[in-house]
């Protein structure tokens, strides 16, 4: 991994989202509204965190801006693909997630956000019906027209480069199989063997991608980027990924909520997470096989931060099976509430001689409200880890994601620790400055 100085930007940074939904129109009606200077990116940390440089009396603290060459925001140029034809407007409109008020001013520039044709297939998410989809011979044809569908968007846009970003539907859940995901020959196999049980639309994408040279960042849980041969090809085109699944409100809590029980030495008999949730996204995670994609990236989140086999006394012996604490997340389809998502967490802990009490947590969302942010910090920082030269598992964005990617063939351990994930994502944008990296307490 490189540790080199990020390079300017030269010319415009074409963004092409996967998914032109909830998530993907709040993404863009905010970044167009901020250009417009009709609204504020809050929640956006490359627009508002301030990193320290320096230590003692030459300490300062600086905007990412400040210290890194990011793109700015009117250089951003927007382009999708869904497996609906609607175009970014009447999208956000049909997600109801912001106000007639907030869209109209940007009506003319959404509207010119129409969806390519989707690689999409039916079996990986069964509650979409939509008709704005490819005719494809096979997998490796999915690959190859999605490789012209981002030449040509470079081409009519006149973008310098390409960042491409998963905000699509989460696909069913897809387990890691070595004999067909263990390496890029195998996988380019099984893509021209037209191995659709194996090979996940989203594959197709994120190799079409990363093979024209662009960053490619998963902002769903699947499995897609997360194996080994897909690490060979980043490593192969020189090309930045980033994943898994967003980390935008119930799960924040928790990687910020579980180091304080896990600092304080207090015990865990069990975690309960629960939410309803009515948009699309909570259509589609009410298959069960889609639901299980989420459920996997959504459990792994304390593991790595309340470990069993560490403490023992206080994280051994919940009441799954005596090994260790109880752990359950549910997502539950409830449409009157539609993008405002509400979580419960009940967490059952223990003190001084082992007695019990309750922490309850009541989070009154709004999911894309949440992930728009995420979505601007994690394409611009792939830009930019690209322009100083990092390839591979971006680690750094770790900071941005529930399940985030880690090397599982070297026996790596994901970090899950808010606060330890935020000391890595401020050394990454200090060495990308150009400055050393630190572990000063601010
Ligand atoms: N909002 C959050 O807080 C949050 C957090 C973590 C992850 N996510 C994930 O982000 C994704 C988007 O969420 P959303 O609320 O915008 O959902 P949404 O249903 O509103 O939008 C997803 C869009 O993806 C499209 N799509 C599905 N498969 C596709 C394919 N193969 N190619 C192109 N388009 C495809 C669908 O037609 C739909 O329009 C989901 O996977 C969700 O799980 C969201």
């Amino acid at each position: 991994m490189s540790t080199q100085k990020a390079e300017a930007p030269k010319g415009k940074l074409g963004v092409l989202v996967v998914g032109l939904g909830a998530v993907t129109t709040t993404f863009m009606a905010g970044v167009l509204a901020t250009r417009k200077g009709l609204a504020k990116p809050v929640g956006s940390m490359t627009q508002y965190d301030k990193i320290r440089i320096g230590k003692g009396e030459d300490k300062k603290y600086l905007h990412y801006k400040d210290i890194v060459p990011l793109a700015e925001l009117d250089d951003i140029v927007f382009g999708a693909w869904d497996v609906y034809p609607a175009n970014a407007f009447e999208s956000a409109v049909n997600a109801e997630v912001l106000k007639a008020k907030d869209i109209l001013p940007l009506k003319e520039e959404l509207e010119a956000i129409k969806p390519m044709k989707a690689a999409f297939d039916k079996n990986y998410a069964k509650r979409l019906d939509g008709d704005n989809v490819k005719d494809v011979k096979d997998r490796w044809d999915m690959v190859e027209q999605l490789r012209e569908d981002i030449r040509n968007f470079k081409k009519e846009t006149g973008v310098d480069r390409v960042v491409v970003l998963w905000a699509a539907s989460t696909e069913v859940y897809v387990p890691v199989d070595e004999k067909i995901h263990g390496s890029l020959e195998a996988l380019e196999a099984a893509m021209k063997a037209d191995d659709k049980e194996h090979i996940a639309p989203s594959m197709c994408y994120a190799y079409a991608a990363l093979s024209e040279g662009c960053p490619f960042i998963m902002g769903a849980p699947n499995t897609t980027v997360d194996i080994p041969a897909m690490w060979e090809l980043a490593e192969k085109t020189k090309m930045p990924i980033a994943g898994k699944d967003f980390k935008t409100g119930q799960t924040l809590v928790k990687s910020g909520f579980a180091p304080i029980i896990g600092t304080r030495c207090l015990g865990l008999h069990g975690w309960f997470s629960t939410n309803i949730l009515g948009n699309r996204d909570g259509l589609v995670l009410d298959e069960p096989a889609n639901f299980r994609t989420k459920e996997v990236s959504k459990l792994s989140t304390l593991e790595s931060i309340l470990v069993p086999e560490d403490q023992p006394d206080l994280y051994g012996h919940g009441n799954d099976e005596d090994t260790q604490y109880y752990h359950k997340v549910r997502i539950n389809y409830y449409p009157p509430r539609n993008d405002n998502k509400e979580g419960w967490d009940n967490i059952d802990i223990f003190g001084w001689m082992g007695y019990p009490m309750q922490i309850k947590i009541n989070f009154l969302c709004r999911d894309s409200i949440l992930a728009a942010p995420l979505c601007l910090d994690l394409v611009l920082l792939s830009d930019l880890a690209q322009r100083a030269g990092r390839y591979g598992t971006q680690r750094f964005l770790s900071f941005f994601l529930k399940s985030p990617m880690h090397d599982y063939t070297k026996g790596e351990v994901p970090v899950n620790h808010l606060f330890q994930q935020y000391v890595m994502l401020k050394n990454a944008i200090r060495e990308m400055g150009g400055y050393e990296a630190d572990e000063e307490i601010d």
